[in-house]
């Protein structure tokens, strides 16, 4: 099947060898986008080819992300894949979570159930097995946190060396740790994401190293089957709603990208409405919403939040996820630092848990629902993004009331649940439980 390079932009006629090394299209500066002729592929038989595959026991079948390879055919050789059996992540009920945002009905597609606990592993597989395919020895990226964790994963499993910057003092430890361990070079920069982006861009040209952020269309790739695989939980059925968080919006291009296609090749016959949810402190996604989306994204300069897998102002991706947002006829909203704390502590409560980001999701979708853009008996998916224990530090000092937003205002602990110390008495700690009982 025919893959190439193209410029996202409709208006610019680049097109590129698929094994081309570039990340922005050099005539007009945009990003790109693999594309490949679908027309050979048949709906039926492909959805039987998937199905197929979950008895397989062939490592690519066992992948949520390879076992949707006709999707995604950059590679000319499959041995380039470096698997940990991504993907495969539930889609859960969470009826008390509908509760709290007043739907009917709420799944969650958890991405944190993946090898390194977050969505990013759908796409770094993908980026890795392009980057071996290019012969590449190194790899780099820029993280708040778990991109980093992902690509330090892939990169140690596939023999490659990972080198990994972050933003200095402004990352979850969770995802510091797994970066350390997984033996990547790690390089903590004084400055914020959008920063060392730029940075990081100039260093990876100069040096030769593959870059492996979002703005690596092969990381969209792999990141788009996380759509792919939540309709096939589904039975192709398309809900109304897909609402996730937004920070460098390649999430958002990357589902878009999936959902386009699936209605291409004829699997799905229409798209689910686009929500996109940023924190109000790292927000320009949606101003740009809010201004008319005629014209350019004012970044934010010094973009801040607790939610700091989403702490970005300048989103390298935020054309290609206007187009996916406005072509499903969706809409952008931005929540509170206090919203996104109490939606994580009911996606707790409900035995779920995910990271401060992802409760954004929740946060975002009863926020819509109250407005009534978002119908409370629609049928509606969230995307959580990261696990619980990527940031151990933001619930604890949420339970125990100790949680202030980064301009210094106290959060209220509205479901705070402080431990108990006790003495080692079995007489004092009954008489407690029944006073709790
Ligand atoms: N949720 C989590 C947990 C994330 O880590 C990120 C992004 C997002 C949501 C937003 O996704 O950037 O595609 O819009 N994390 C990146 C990182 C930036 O470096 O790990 P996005």
């Amino acid at each position: 099947m025919s893959a190439e390079l193209v410029c996202f932009n409709p208006g610019c006629p680049e097109r590129f060898p698929i094994d081309a090394v570039l990340y922005e299209c050099p005539r007009c500066g945009r990003l790109l986008e693999a594309r490949y002729d679908f027309a050979p592929l048949k709906p039926a038989a492909l959805t039987a080819m998937w199905d197929g595959r979950l008895l397989s026991r062939e490592p690519l079948d066992v992948s949520g992300v390879w076992r949707f390879r006709d999707l995604l055919p950059f590679l000319g050789d499959t041995k380039h894949i470096v698997t940990l059996q991504e993907g495969n992540t539930p889609l859960l009920d969470a009826p008390g979570a509908a509760a709290y945002a007043r739907l009917d009905h709420i799944q969650f597609k958890h991405q944190g159930y993946n090898p390194s606990a977050s969505f990013k592993d759908n796409g770094m597989t993908a980026g890795i097995a392009q980057a071996r395919a290019l012969g590449m020895k190194r790899v780099a990226c820029v993280s708040t946190g778990n991109t980093s964790a992902s690509m330090a994963a892939y990169a140690a499993a596939g023999g490659l060396q990972a080198v990994i910057f972050l933003p200095y003092g402004k990352i979850a430890y969770g995802k510091l740790a797994q970066a350390l361990e997984y033996g990547a070079l790690t390089i903590q920069v004084e400055a914020n994401f959008d920063q060392i982006l730029a940075l990081v861009r100039r260093l990876a040209e100069e040096l030769g190293i593959y870059l492996l952020n979002s703005i690596n269309p092969f990381r969209i790739e792999g990141q788009k089957t996380i759509a792919i695989e939540m309709l096939d939980q589904r039975g192709w059925q398309v809900p109304d709603w897909l609402v996730l968080p937004g920070g460098n919006l390649g999430n958002v291009s990357a589902l878009g990208k999936g959902l386009r296609e699936l209605k291409e090749v004829g699997v799905i016959d229409r798209l689910p409405k686009l929500a996109v949810v940023q924190a109000a402190g790292a927000a320009p996604f949606f101003h740009l919403f809010q201004s008319g989306t005629g014209g350019a994204i004012q970044n934010v300069e010094n973009p801040e939040t607790l939610a700091t897998a989403i702490r970005i102002g300048a989103p390298v991706s935020w054309e290609k996820a206007l187009r996916e947002v406005q072509s499903s006829g969706g809409v952008v909203e931005s929540v509170t630092e206090q919203e996104i704390a109490d939606a994580k502590a009911i996606i707790g409560r409900s035995g779920i848990g995910c990271e401060p980001a992802s409760a954004a999701s929740l946060a975002g979708a009863r926020k819509l629902c109250s407005r009534g853009v978002i119908a409370e008996d629609a049928d509606v998916v969230g995307v959580l993004t990261g696990h619980l224990l990527k940031d151990p530090d933001y619930v604890y000092r949420y339970h125990t009331g100790r949680i202030e937003t980064p301009g210094g205002d106290r959060l209220t602990s509205t479901l705070g649940n402080q431990p108990v110390v006790m003495p080692n008495d079995p007489g004092k700690i009954a008489e407690f439980l029944l006073t709790r009982a």
